[in-house]
């Protein structure tokens, strides 16, 4: 099959409509696809991913667009004039330099890149802006998703800013938290009784019947994932054009993390950032680490589980990037490790210690396997590290709401203030 040009919009769509892509390329066995709602490929039925003809871009072009994920449009499928279109324009969130949090684990460097800060608080609204453009240029007209909560809440506000309908579908044990902060945006959200790899089951059989609906992370998923290289843009372009030693990313399906590659990768190849090997580290729950068992094991697939884990945000029992995860950790030098809930809150309040920084448990799974990696002596102390914080700690209240507290309740009396005081000091 021939490589489509950047000019061959789909059928129905307008030039441009994608920006520099130019094709969908199957990561299985490489067949090239047009540009479209496709998601797996015609010869393998292997995941599709969108691939690029970049032609140069500077360092200097993308300083002078927005701060936002924006100023990295023409390395995403999106058009030239996305900027222009109503989003919730997520991105450039801050990249932490912590120095407490360094010290407590024995770092030499180490940043907390604190994606809590987007319009939802998760790194999710990078995704989602990315799929919404998609589904906007190919005129499907519902923004849907199977979500283990942060995405649900993205979709909903990103479908609200954009003024089209959303239908959000959640497992029914999901946090309190992250149902309302779904729910408020007016979305369609339905609870399912099931994990969420029956939830997401029944959204691909809904994608497969509906006309009309981009399911972010099913139909139009090889755009979605895309939104993630952004953090990885940001990363380098906050550290001054370039790249870290090692990274440790929190993992469900996997797609941030191939994607975080994807994007130092692509760093490298445009001359954007010099040249260096960066080591990728990946963290799971206990409780769902399908994919750290596997490459424990030495395995290349990865068996499927049946999530029982506080982080119910990384509880995806059936990753579908799984083995990629196995495959770019496996080419960096780095490795994939999983904690224990106890250790999971344990790294939550340390987080908030150090930093001042409220993750939510995938943040207290990250920063977990971050103290076991460099205890196990597979992080190198001495090296530039980064970890990525992807959600807010506001949303998993009930993780931390048996150990944090008032340390006494009083009444409004200096003596009983003073007793206080004085017995605790
Ligand atoms: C806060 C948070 N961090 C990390 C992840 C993992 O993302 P991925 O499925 O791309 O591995 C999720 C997934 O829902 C999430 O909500």
């Amino acid at each position: 099959m021939t490589t489509a040009v950047a000019s061959d919009a789909p059928a129905g769509c307008r030039p441009g409509a994608f920006g520099n892509a130019t094709h969908l390329i199957c990561r299985a066995c490489g067949a090239k696809s047009p540009l479209g709602p496709f998601y797996a490929c015609l010869e393998c039925f292997g995941p599709l991913e969108v691939g690029y003809e970049y032609p140069e871009i500077t360092r200097e072009q993308i300083e002078r667009g927005p701060k936002s994920i924006w100023r990295y449009a023409p390395l995403l499928p999106v058009p030239a004039d996305i900027a222009s279109f109503r989003s919730t324009d997520p991105g450039f969130t801050r990249l932490v330099d912590a120095r407490n949090l360094a010290d407590d684990l024995g770092l030499r460097q180490l940043w907390v890149k604190d994606d809590s800060g987007n319009p939802t608080h998760s790194f999710k609204d990078r995704v989602v802006a990315v799929a919404l453009s998609a589904a906007r240029e190919l005129g499907l007209q519902v923004l849907a998703c199977p979500s283990t909560g942060n995405l649900a809440n993205a979709v909903a506000a990103a479908a609200a800013r954009a003024g089209i309908r959303s239908v959000v579908l959640v497992p029914s044990n999901l946090e309190q938290q992250k149902i309302l902060a779904s729910a408020v945006y007016d979305t369609t959200l339905i609870a399912i009784e099931g994990t969420y790899d029956d939830v997401n089951k029944l959204a691909s059989e809904i994608a497969g019947e509906e006309d009309g609906w981009a399911f972010v992370n099913v139909n139009v998923r090889p755009y979605y994932a895309e939104g993630s290289k952004t953090l990885a843009y940001e990363i380098a372009e906050q550290l001054g054009w370039r790249l870290p030693d090692q990274v440790v990313i929190p993992v469900a399906s996997g797609s941030q993390l191939t994607k975080i590659d994807k994007g130092f990768t692509e760093l490298i190849k445009l001359g954007l950032v010099e040249e260096k090997p960066y080591k990728v580290f990946g963290a799971q729950a206990t409780g769902c680490s399908p994919i750290a068992q596997a490459y424990r094991a030495g395995h290349d697939v990865v068996a499927p589980v049946k999530p029982d884990t506080i982080a119910k945000s990384l509880a995806i029992g059936n990753p579908a990037d799984g083995p990629y995860v196995l495959d770019v950790i496996r080419r960096t030098g780095g490795k994939i490790a999983d904690v224990d809930d106890a250790t999971v809150v344990t790294n939550i309040r340390r987080l908030a210690r150090t930093e001042g920084i409220f993750g939510e448990t995938a943040g207290g799974v990250t920063l977990g396997v971050t103290a076991k990696l460099i205890n196990d002596g597979d992080l190198d102390p001495n090296a530039e590290t980064v970890f990525i914080n992807s959600g807010d700690g506001l949303k998993t209240l009930d993780a931390v709401a048996d150990q944090v507290g008032p340390k006494i309740t009083i009444p409004p009396r200096y003596d009983a203030f003073e007793d206080f005081w004085k017995g605790n000091n």
